[in-house]
């Protein structure tokens, strides 16, 4: 067994940790004796303020993949392609629910399986989105997602004892310890699940703005190193978007709210800016499969307009358990309050997307603790984006709120998160940068 606090010792006095100490840690997660939560948040701790160097984490990343099984894409069909896009987190990123369903509406020969998190600090998780639709299951065996995947083509799944449970254990711990925002573990999180999956192209999706883990951009490029660079490492090709969140994606925030947004995207109805990366994604998956970008285009058109790429939705999200139409109910059922916040004076809307995030934790839409149950109804309506201008008394955040208390608590940070400049300054493009 290994010796935690030795380890503990070492980062904290920033020396590197040798491959057999983070084998031993990461074995030791899930062991019938594993250490307590506060050695492992220690090291945790020391690893996000002393940094990891490229081979050690290199190892961490494959250890964790290796602390569960690896997928085995047994009797499916011949020419079957698997695809995966992950994202580094943020407020309103919905993007993985309407794009599962519409690249595999798009094309026969491809399948995404997609591990993915819950909440993790003030951004929301794929997952908690999922299990707001009633009945939804993501916690089930591996044989079980295989068949779900191989006859749908989509399976959302979670980490589980069985799927990189050292990233469930850690990244539950990181959620609640403020231990996110580190290059090594960001990357060891994302690299184990993705790896796992043996894939055969994979989308990075790195956020960058205030509303990213790593907002300034020299460390968005440092991040983007080293993901690339551990997944060259493991020969998955692997395409890096580097996309705005200075601003919320799309016009939604929170469980639910996010949900009916991608129902929207899928049915040819959703915001600009969150359909537009759906379908940017959705083509480069499109041309690796062997499209040229014209028809990649026509076809993800097509597929939203005849209603295939949503009816792929229903059918996989049935196969996990859950109803749409219990979801609309549970929607109807559960009124919300609201609360308007307008613009002071006319000027240009500028959103500090972490704070907006942080409330909607406070909300109840995130955890304070391991333990914490979410609110899926709690949220954010959001028509307008950082640099657009705005009139006078225009209204420029809608907040959903079931508990007036917690609305008190959160206004305090909105006050912050929600401002008017007088100066006009240039709007980020949503996609900053492609790096293949
Ligand atoms: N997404 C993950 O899966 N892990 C992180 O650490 C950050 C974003």
């Amino acid at each position: 067994m290994t010796d935690l606090l030795s380890l503990i010792y070492k980062k904290r006095d920033g020396l590197v940790l040798s491959a057999d100490e983070i084998n031993g840690w990461i074995s030791s997660l899930t062991s019938r004796t594993p250490p307590p939560d506060y050695q492992i948040s220690a090291l945790l701790a020391f690893i996000f303020q002393k940094g990891m160097n490229e081979k050690e984490t290199a190892t961490l990343t494959e250890a964790m993949r290796q602390s569960g099984k690896q997928f085995e894409y047994k009797n499916f069909p011949k020419g079957a392609l698997f695809v995966d896009k992950h994202s580094t987190g943020g407020v309103g990123d919905k993007i993985t629910l309407p794009l599962a369903p519409l690249v595999a509406a798009c094309r026969e020969s491809l399948y995404f399986p997609t591990i993915s998190g819950r909440g993790l600090g003030h951004t929301g998780g794929t997952i908690d989105k999922l299990e707001s639709i009633p009945g939804l299951k993501i916690d089930r065996s591996l044989e079980d997602s295989y068949k779900i995947l191989k006859k749908h083509r989509v399976c959302f799944l979670g980490q589980t004892k069985d799927i990189v449970p050292a990233d469930r254990i850690l990244y539950a711990l990181r959620d609640v310890t403020g231990t996110v925002e580190s290059i090594p573990l960001i990357t060891a999180s994302i690299l184990s699940k993705k790896l796992s999956e043996n894939l055969d192209f994979l989308i990075l999706d790195l956020k960058s703005g205030s509303g990213a883990f790593l907002p300034k951009l020299e460390l968005t490029d440092k991040l983007a190193a080293s993901l690339s660079s551990v997944a060259r490492e493991s020969e998955v090709p692997c395409n890096v978007f580097v996309t705005r969140m200075d601003t919320p994606l799309g016009h939604y925030s929170g469980h639910r709210l996010e949900v009916k947004e991608s129902l929207a995207i899928l049915k040819g109805e959703g915001p600009a800016a969150s359909t537009e990366l759906t379908k940017k994604f959705t083509e480069r998956f499109l041309i690796f499969s062997g499209f040229a970008s014209e028809d990649a285009v026509k076809t993800i058109d097509r597929k939203i307009q005849t209603g295939e790429a949503f009816e792929k939705f229903k059918d996989v999200i049935e196969a996990q358990g859950g109803s749409l139409v219990k979801f609309e109910k549970a929607v109807k059922e559960n009124k919300m309050k609201t609360k308007v916040i307008t613009a002071k004076e006319k000027g240009f809307l500028h959103f500090d997307v972490r704070k907006l995030g942080l409330a909607l934790v406070e909300l109840g839409g995130g955890r304070k603790s391991k333990t914490d149950i979410i609110d899926n109804d709690v949220g954010f309506y959001h028509p307008f984006e950082t640099g657009d201008r705005v009139e006078e008394d225009q209204e420029v955040l809608k907040i959903y709120y079931r508990d007036k208390k917690k609305l008190d608590d959160c206004l305090q940070v909105l006050e912050t998160a929600v401002q008017i400049k007088i100066e006009s300054f240039p709007k980020s493009p949503l996609i900053r940068k492609v790096l293949v």
